[in-house]
């Protein structure tokens, strides 16, 4: 069980701590070693152990008594179908759907991309990989072909599997098209295509390598789960930068596995037996923890929600599946909640539910505003808990710990580190900076076992992204303070990085879009706060000189550009025509200024800037296009 000791028994003696906490799972074998230092001089976890995820998520539970209870609920407004699968109807299809993969070639090491849209088959194939002991790589079926496309050359899998087509509200989107682009643009060649067929759209497959998911399950046996190492990897999955190459973060086995089953008791207080709800997508971190494994692992009841906060069909679905299947902890992203406070302030559908079941609301993605955070308090007059991590975590570093006592919640704050997470503030020259003082955001070296070890075939890019910058700490890439109560503020990215609707991306990929259209002499993509969103991007433009288009032509040509190579997530509507960029003297463009003036944030003039004259320029030219009005009229 969880303790309130934990964290400080996790920083003196992580060793022993993680030992205790590996204890608790059914290893085929032990961990030899708890903490060791691999040939690249990285950390890593439970050296020596074996196990399986899939029969920890699965078979296990069977074996143990919990067969009939249901580990998956599929609740699907867009499609009006509610499904249940108990633990031993979903072991049975994974295994049978890993006979699939295994009778196409797959195998333990092998990659396998998944893009599909949330349906209980996308869970059985991330399930199937992991039982076969191949690594899967799950791509948002909200990203362009040519974001997949990526991928595929840098995860080169076996096979792909997808479904016929997504539904986005009442769009269907059909995804082979999408998938044969994206192999299309695509150097590495998959062997196979599995493709599930949903009636919405059939897709037309058009060779022996173009398989049909329930066509080809006829002839196949169940698959065996496959013991593999704790070192070797369960998952990559992508994650925006500051460029345009994606990072493919690595999640091993065994320590994910801890942390998984850990967390879910100690962060979100669910026990085995729990209905536990992550609102989010399988493409996502939080997806994979926390609709898929952790609950899996701990014995809970999952909710897989294919849908939308509004208008599936309406700002109560949310209340509604809470009501329906009894949810005791659910989380979501604070847009998600902007998203239903909008169409639904005064909260007149919530009152149409029975939501007595839950007891926390857990938010992350982005930062919870002290303003959402009131209104969903109020509603839900349960704790509302805003914690803190990213995809590179995959669980959180900052948290109100329910499992262990909650603290008093501190609105704008993430609460205070987990165990396993040394996090400091930092400033410009590596000092460690007190309570009050703003810096970067950084994490004391070794980070907890469930953290990626390392980037996809890349071992510079790791070392290079987030170890160099500060010795012995890990860069987060977030800036932010704490108080006195060693209480963490997380105030935003201090890279590229922007997060929108929840959704992580990177100017700086939006930026070489931009910047590729042959009237762009330069460019900056920043992201400005946005009421519903948290951030959206916006392009300032200087054109190359004689190139007469009007604003409203380019506009219309980089947002088609940007829809089409990241994806309609991007969100990127807004294009500024602009004389020139603020600048260093040595022509470095100033962004995090270009934000501030879009934002009225009060800032320091650099004394680096080439010309402080412009400043003044761009603030006109912003608010002549409403930019960061939107909040001046509240
Ligand atoms: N497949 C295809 N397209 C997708 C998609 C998917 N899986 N997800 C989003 N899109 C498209 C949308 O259809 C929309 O297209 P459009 O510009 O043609 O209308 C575009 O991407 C932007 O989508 P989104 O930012 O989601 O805006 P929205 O208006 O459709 O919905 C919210 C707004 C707030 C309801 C929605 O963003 C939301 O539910 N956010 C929560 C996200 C979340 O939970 N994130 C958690 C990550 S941890
Ligand atoms: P992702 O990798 O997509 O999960 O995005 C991680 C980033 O989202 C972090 O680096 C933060 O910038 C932001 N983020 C996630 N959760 C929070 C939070 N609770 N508060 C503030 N920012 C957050």
């Amino acid at each position: 069980m969880a303790s309130i000791n934990d964290y400080q028994h996790s920083l003196a003696n992580p060793e022993q701590f993680w030992k205790e906490k590996a204890e608790t799972l059914a290893w085929f074998k032990f961990p030899e070693k708890i903490l060791s230092t691999n040939e690249q001089g990285f950390y890593r976890w439970y050296e020596g152990g074996q196990l399986n995820t899939s029969y920890l998520c699965l078979d296990y539970h069977v074996e143990t008594g919990r067969g009939e209870q249901a580990a998956l609920i599929y609740d699907s407004p867009v499609t009006n179908t509610i499904m249940e699968f108990t633990y031993r109807e979903l072991r049975d299809k994974v295994a049978v759907f890993a006979g699939l993969l295994a009778s196409k070639g797959v195998v333990k090491g092998d990659t396998v991309i998944i893009y599909m849209p949330m349906v209980p088959e996308a869970v059985v194939a991330m399930l199937a990989c992991a039982r076969l002991g191949a690594i899967h790589s799950v791509v948002f079926g909200g990203f362009a072909p040519h974001e997949l496309a990526i991928r595929i050359d840098d995860a080169e899998p076996k096979v792909i599997v997808s479904a016929s087509c997504g539904i986005e509200f009442d769009r269907v989107i059909p995804y082979k098209p999408l998938i044969d682009q994206a192999l299309k643009e695509a150097t590495f060649e998959p062997d196979y295509h599995i493709v599930l067929q949903r009636p919405m759209a059939l897709a037309e497959l058009r060779s022996d390598r173009e398989v049909d998911w329930n066509q080809a399950l006829e002839s196949v046996e169940p698959h065996t789960y496959v013991p593999v190492d704790a070192w070797d990897p369960l998952y990559i999955l992508y994650t925006s930068g500051t460029t345009g190459k994606p990072k493919g973060i690595i999640r091993d086995n065994g320590g994910h596995a801890v942390v998984m089953k850990y967390s879910l008791q100690a962060v979100y207080d669910t026990n085995p037996g729990d209905v536990f709800w992550a609102a989010s997508d399988i493409g996502w971190a939080v997806g994979h923890s926390y609709i898929v494994y952790a609950p899996l692992i701990s014995g809970c009841t999952t909710i897989l929600f294919e849908g939308k906060p509004i208008r599936t069909p309406d700002a109560g679905t949310f209340w509604r599946i809470i009501e329906q299947h009894k949810v005791k902890t659910f989380f979501t992203a604070p847009t998600a909640i902007r998203a239903i406070k909008k169409e639904d302030s005064e909260g007149k559908l919530f009152e149409k539910y029975d939501v007595s079941s839950l007891k926390y609301l857990f938010v992350a993605g982005e930062r919870c505003d002290p303003a959402t955070y009131e209104w969903v308090s109020d509603l839900l007059k349960i704790p509302v808990i805003d914690h803190w991590w990213q995809t590179e975590s995959g669980s959180p570093m900052l948290a109100n710990m329910a499992g262990v006592g909650l603290k008093p919640v501190k609105p704008g704050s993430s609460s205070t580190p987990v165990p396993g997470y040394d996090v400091q503030i930092m400033g410009e020259n590596g000092e460690l900076l007190g309570p009050n003082q703003e810096g970067y955001v950084v994490i004391k070296l070794p980070l907890g076992p469930g953290c990626f070890p390392t980037l996809w075939k890349d071992d510079e890019r790791f070392r290079k992204g987030y170890l160099s910058k500060f010795e012995g700490y890990y860069l987060t890439g977030d800036g932010g303070f704490k108080d006195d109560d060693n209480y963490f503020y997380i105030m935003g990215r201090v890279d590229d990085v922007i997060n929108v609707s929840g959704h992580r991306l990177s100017t700086g990929e939006m930026e070489e879009i931009v910047a590729a259209n042959t009237v762009v002499a330069e460019c900056a993509v920043v992201g400005i706060a946005d009421k519903l969103r948290g951030q959206r991007p916006i392009a300032l433009v200087v054109l190359k000189d004689g190139r007469n288009i009007s604003r409203e032509d380019l506009e219309a040509e980089l947002v088609k550009s940007v829809r089409e190579t990241i994806g309609a997530i991007s969100y990127f509507k807004t294009v500024v025509l602009v004389k020139r960029l603020p600048k260093t003297r040595s022509g470095k463009i100033l962004r995090k200024i270009i934000r501030n003036i879009a934002d009225d944030v009060p800032f320091d003039i650099p004394s680096t800037i080439d010309d402080p004259a412009i400043l003044t320029e761009i603030k006109e030219v912003l608010k002549s296009h409403q930019i960061g009005l939107e909040f001046e009229m509240d």
